[in-house]
């Protein structure tokens, strides 16, 4: 048996036994339990820290059987699906019955989603040959405290939960570096309905919509609406305060070697002072490695340059605010 093979089998086990494994995905890393195992599930909210309030995201296979999830597929989840899935797309439907209450932190919703990451999509096969027909998909928050930065490598992961038995599947530096969209398809009923995007993440707004027809609601704009810890104004979060500035302001700034900074100018000035890519995809990969590194370098502050506007930095000014909003606890 290859390691890898090995590593699964023991992670399948552990997943079996009602225990906590990390898993690589390609946005963040995630920590997984059986979806039907209730105990396993309190288990995740207790070393996340997170209110069990808080729905979590279902994995599932690429050959899931979704019916034993949602009792209402639209034909337009079925598009999105196909385009979209294995990939950074979540889609909330409406929860099946047999899906326990708690995985969805009590919403009449549940959240699914294919990772395309070949590590997870191993894991998911493996604890699916092992499962109910019926039961085969693994709950998983992203792998870190409630509120805390995401993690994007199992270094990141071992670092958020010291003293903890969880288990860690390492599959080295996820390759898109957020988390993924989440979209409500669970209210296309009615005739104003539109699916709506709780969460901008790795598939942006635009590309969603040459599946829909149209850009997606925003959050909050509808009556009733599921709650989103991600959401939250305060989320992803360094512990030193964090500003986050334009250019112009920046370069007009004295920066001492307490300030650490992240910036696109290619002059750094101070020893703290990191260069961001230009690009947002490069951005996004490093983001939370930086802000991580940004937390630990000992700063009294963090200055970090706010990105270009445009459709592919979206998701990023979405965490880069939450995270300047949560920062400084
Ligand atoms: O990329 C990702 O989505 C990562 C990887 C591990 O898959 N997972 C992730 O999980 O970011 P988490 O729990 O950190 O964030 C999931 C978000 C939460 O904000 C949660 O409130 C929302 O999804 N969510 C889950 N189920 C929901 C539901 N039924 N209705 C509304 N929001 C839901
Ligand atoms: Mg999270």
């Amino acid at each position: 048996m290859t390691q890898a093979a090995a590593q699964i089998d023991l992670a399948v086990e552990r997943l079996r036994a009602g225990r906590l494994v990390a898993f690589p995905t390609e946005t963040v890393y995630g920590l997984g339990a059986d979806a039907h195992n209730v105990a396993a599930l309190a288990e995740v909210f207790r070393a996340k820290g997170r209110p069990p309030n808080h729905p979590l995201i279902v994995h599932l296979a690429r050959d899931a059987d979704l019916s034993a999830w949602t009792t209402d597929l639209p034909p337009l989840a079925v598009r999105l699906i196909e385009r979209f899935w294995p990939g950074p797309l979540t889609l909330i439907l409406k929860r099946a019955p047999s899906v326990p209450a708690e995985v969805a932190g009590g919403q009449d919703t549940i959240g699914l989603r294919c990772p395309d990451h070949p590590l997870a999509l191993a894991l998911l096969a493996a604890f699916n040959a092992s499962a109910p027909a019926r039961q085969r998909g693994i709950a998983g928050p992203s792998a870190n405290r409630f509120g805390h930065v995401s993690p994007t490598t199992a270094a990141h992961v071992a670092a958020e939960f010291p003293g903890e038995d969880i288990y860690i599947l390492d599959g080295g530096a996820c390759l898109v570096g957020i988390e993924s969209t989440i979209l409500d398809v669970s209210r296309l009923d009615g005739p104003a309905a539109r699916p709506v995007l709780l969460r901008p993440g790795g598939i942006a707004a635009e590309l969603l919509a040459e599946v829909i027809g149209e850009l997606p609601g925003r959050a909050g704009v509808v009556a009733g609406q599921p709650r989103v810890s991600g959401s939250l104004a305060a989320h992803y979060a360094p512990r030193t305060p964090m500003t986050l500035l334009d250019g112009a302001h920046l370069s007009g700034m004295p920066v001492d070697d307490r300030v650490a900074v992240w910036s696109f100018s290619l002059a750094p000035r101070g020893k703290l002072w990191r260069v961001a890519p230009a690009e947002a995809s490069a951005y996004a990969r490093q983001l939370y490695a930086r802000l991580r590194e940004l937390d630990q370098l000992g700063a009294s502050h963090i200055l970090i340059e706010r990105p270009p506007s445009g459709p592919d930095w979206a998701a990023l000014h979405d965490r880069l605010g939450r995270a300047e909003t949560g920062s400084g606890f």
